[in-house]
């Protein structure tokens, strides 16, 4: 995304924007430890837990990180298993993965200095438009428009554009208009403006209308458009998944088994699953279920089937049970697996929520 100089006769009324913005941030602090820093590993660890996190729940992961890892040779130097154990509870762990791939490039094709070129930066795993125009800007203050979810909803409320945010065509028109109102002599104070001004004002339900700078120049104001800006053509669709978890218990222990597969969680650790078409409430169907899955291995002895625990993610409802069977002598169940304490911590686990929430109480 190169700058585009304005050069039309709106320029001013335009311009004007970034002023407005510029002023309405100043009146309206929003401190945050990765704001007003040039550190770009920092800006860019912030960026990636803000992608699909709130800042309050992002933040503690933002310090812990920052803490254990200072800098981004010390995070390449990481296992992979610890950055995903610290990552927690944050779901999204493609971008753990990432982060941890980008470290690496950083570390062996930038000898360990983070690229201050907007192409360079673009080109780490995990970073694509939105983020790489934050990194350059708030680090080296080049002059990159941010474009996310805030942006459009605010640009498309400003002008009143009701062209779909998710078509070719919408990110064509608001990717021009964001470079178009880029202060460019202040990119990092423009597109940090821009962001809180998204966040916490121009907000999808109850916008400050009543009290915005903007609003004799807000067209989806001077309309009353608000709620129906920004406009997009997809309705996601949720897909429901349903997990039928295997608790093997032997003498204090349990198995914890690793999600390789491209899907969800992977490289989360969980127990031995069992996806039905139908999730049981009952053992004696649970155990049918089991048994059409591996009619060939030895009958496991269930003895519990636990409440049924539901996780929200943002494609995808999981619903799961938990089977408990004592192992026995049949270890065939457990191939692949690790052994963990059972009544112990998961030190060393990185575990998806409902296996946590389960493990916690089951
Ligand atoms: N969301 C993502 N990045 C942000 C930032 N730098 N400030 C506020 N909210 C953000």
């Amino acid at each position: 995304m190169m700058n585009k100089k304005v050069k039309d006769p709106n320029t001013d009324m335009l311009n004007d924007y970034g002023s407005i913005l510029q002023n309405w941030a100043l009146a309206h602090p929003r401190p945050m430890p990765w704001k007003g820093i040039s550190d770009p590993y920092r800006i860019w660890l912030s960026e990636i837990i803000l992608q699909q996190t709130r800042v309050e729940q992002g933040l503690p992961y933002y310090e812990r990180f920052v803490a254990a890892y200072p800098t981004i040779s010390d995070l390449a130097a990481a296992p992979l298993d610890d950055i995903y154990k610290l990552w927690e509870g944050l779901g999204y762990y493609s971008r753990a993965r990432n982060m941890y791939a980008a470290a690496q490039s950083v570390l062996h094709e930038h000898h360990g200095v983070f690229p201050n070129q907007y192409k360079d930066i673009k080109a780490l795993k995990g970073v694509g438009d939105y983020t790489a125009a934050a990194i350059a800007s708030f680090a080296y203050n080049l002059p990159y428009a941010v474009l996310d979810g805030n942006v459009y909803r605010v640009l498309s409320r400003w002008f009143g554009l009701d062209t779909p945010i998710d078509s070719t065509k919408g990110k064509q028109v608001f990717s021009q208009l964001a470079d178009e109102l880029l202060d460019t002599a202040q990119p990092a104070l423009h597109n940090q403006a821009m962001m809180d001004f998204g966040a916490t004002w121009c907000t999808p339900k109850q916008p400050h209308c009543a009290d915005c700078p903007f609003q004799s120049r807000c067209k989806a104001f001077q309309d009353d458009t608000m709620q129906n800006l920004p406009v997009k053509s997809k309705k996601m669709v949720k897909k429901e998944r349903f997990f039928l978890y295997l608790v093997l218990k032997k003498d204090g222990q349990t198995f914890l088994k690793k999600r390789t597969a491209k899907d969800i969680w992977q490289n989360l650790w969980e127990f031995p699953c069992i996806e039905p078409d139908t999730l049981p409430t009952d053992l004696d169907t649970a155990n049918e279920i089991i048994f059409d899955h591996f009619p060939n291995r030895k009958p496991l002895k269930t003895t519990q089937i636990s409440k049924v625990f539901q996780q929200t993610l943002t494609h995808r409802w999981v619903s799961a049970v938990f089977v408990t069977a004592d192992l026995g002598e049949i270890d065939e169940w457990v191939e692949g697996c690790s052994p963990a304490a059972w009544d112990g911590d998961l030190e060393g686990f990185a575990v998806p929520r409902i296996i946590e929430w389960y493990w916690k109480t089951p």
